[in-house]
């Protein structure tokens, strides 16, 4: 039995060498042995033979002709599989020939390799290849006593005997470490999107594209604020216009929209905004837009657990008869910054500064998120109360330190990535924090505005007044009609 076992072991080690020298030329060990190393040329020898012995040169054309075909079919009706296949393929290839065949004399180039008595050395081992847009991903299970710190360090040697511009490296949980070879800086074109898929999970929303050329979701359940930073032009109202594609389309999302810019930025989602306001002089009409938001807010606060049994919004089903509210208002600090304002104006802007700021605090479980764009994210123009409340952060292009740091926090000093290194040219670049805290770069897809335009248009029958929903009306008639001759609609 014990005989057996070794004979099996044995069989399954092939083609290690067993029998050397004579023994291996007289039993013609060593003719096995280079068929089994050549057994891939082998197998398709012996296909084609088959091939031509049974059906002759017509075997051969079809030998030829249908594997493509096949491929070509199979690409044809199902994509996605098609696309997996051959991906698993080139992968296993790769892992095989291009890395694998390298990794030891790679690794021991770039010192990351571990010397054990008698002259050999231990190799962290290259367990899988896979492939993501932006290159190879390595993964690697590490040597005792080795983290993946040590391959960072090493980032850039590894990089130079790969030949690639960059080797990114990332953690990958305990004793594994993944190297993801890049060969193309995905964050250098634009992401131009025709069409942007509905949001149908509030907790899973596509907002930009990562390094690694995949997209990034965020959870906006149980989020109260989000507030985004960026010199002008830098990709703000694009980046915010092309998320706020997505969430329009979802019966159960109401937008209301404040324009600090006064422009025509938002005009696009005018049909489908529960209430729009590009009003950056008439304070009076912005106040009154976010009083209405925060009417809604104390509405639902006050009566959401005894009409719907749950005091937090998000613990309940989402329904389009008790929607989630996205409040954007666009170059907030026109209406935070009294710099400069007359008094009146000034009463007008800290009162609205303070309705915000009570939407920062209290709006997470009525289910109202408040998004807030500026170019001037300093403490004059954005409330700290506001910042320090607002738990999703972006930073577009910035020009300094300090700008960088009054969005994203403290975190940036240490990081490795900063909104100040974004070039000027790569609008809608910006940088985020991940889930695991992390600061990573990623790009804003490209919504251009009469695409936008034609999405609002097609899920305009989507928009409800907020009054519907418990939301006071804004004062008395005269005030609505005034509100009307300042283009204001709520
Ligand atoms: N994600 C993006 N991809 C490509 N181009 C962009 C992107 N975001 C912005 N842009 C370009 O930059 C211009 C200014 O962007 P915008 O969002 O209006 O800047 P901001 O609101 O920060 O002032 C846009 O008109 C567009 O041409
Ligand atoms: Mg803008």
């Amino acid at each position: 039995m014990s005989n057996l076992l070794t004979l099996l072991k044995t069989l399954l080690a092939l083609p290690r060498k067993r029998v050397n020298g004579a023994a291996s030329v007289l039993t013609g060990w060593w003719l096995i042995r280079l068929l089994w190393r050549l057994r891939l040329l082998v197998a398709v020898t012996l296909v084609v033979l088959f091939a031509y012995s049974r059906w002759g040169w017509v075997g051969l054309v079809l030998l030829a002709v249908l594997p493509p075909l096949l491929s070509f079919a199979w690409r044809v009706l199902h994509p996605q599989s098609h696309t997996w296949f051959v991906n698993a393929l080139t992968a296993r290839h790769r892992l095989r020939h291009t890395y694998g065949s390298r990794w030891d004399a790679v690794i021991v180039a770039c010192d990351l390799h571990r010397p054990v008595p008698g002259g050999a050395h231990l190799t962290p081992e290259l367990v899988k290849v896979s492939l993501v847009p932006v290159g190879d991903v390595l993964h690697v299970r590490l040597l005792d006593g080795q983290a993946p710190a040590d391959f960072a360090r090493q980032a850039d040697e590894l990089a130079h005997a790969f030949g690639v511009p960059e080797v990114r490296v990332t953690n990958a949980g305990p004793g594994r470490v993944e190297l993801v070879l890049v060969l193309l800086d995905v964050l250098a074109q634009p992401v131009t999107l025709t069409d942007v898929p509905a949001v149908t999970d509030l907790r899973k929303v596509r907002f930009a594209i990562g390094e690694d050329g995949l997209w990034r979701t965020r959870n906006y359940a149980n989020i109260a604020a989000e507030v985004g930073g960026g010199v002008p032009g830098s990709g703000k109202t694009a980046g915010e216009t092309s998320l706020a594609c997505g969430l329009i389309q979802n019966p159960a999302v109401q937008y209301v929209v404040v324009d600090g810019k006064g422009g025509e930025d938002w005009s696009w989602i005018a049909p489908r905004a529960a209430a729009y306001c590009a009003e950056d002089e008439d304070l009076n009409a912005v106040l009154a837009v976010v009083e209405q938001v925060h009417g809604l807010m104390r509405h639902r606060l006050k009566t959401q657990k005894a009409t719907r049994g749950e005091a937090n919004f998000w613990n309940l089903p989402l329904d389009p008869a008790h929607p989630a509210v996205f409040l954007v208002v666009d170059e907030v600090q026109t209406f935070t910054d009294t710099k400069g304002m007359d008094n009146e104006t000034k009463q007008l802007a800290w009162q609205i500064t303070a309705r915000l700021s009570a939407l920062v605090k209290k709006g997470r479980s009525a289910g109202i998120i408040t998004r807030l764009l500026t170019q001037k994210p300093t403490s004059d123009a954005l409330p700290t109360a506001i910042r320090d409340n607002a738990s999703v952060r972006t930073a577009w292009r910035v020009m300094s330190k300090d700008a960088a740091e009054a969005i994203l926090g403290p975190i940036v000093r240490d990081a490795e990535v900063s909104p100040v290194d974004i070039p000027e040219a790569m609008r809608g670049v910006a940088v985020v924090a991940t889930d695991a805290g992390r600061l990573e770069r990623v790009r804003f897809p490209f919504v251009d505005e009469h695409t936008a335009e034609t999405i609002a248009a097609r899920v305009a029958g989507l928009r409800r007044e907020l009054t519907e929903f418990g939301a006071p009306t804004t004062d008395n008639e005269d005030q609505e009609a005034e509100d009307d001759a300042a283009g204001v609609r709520t």
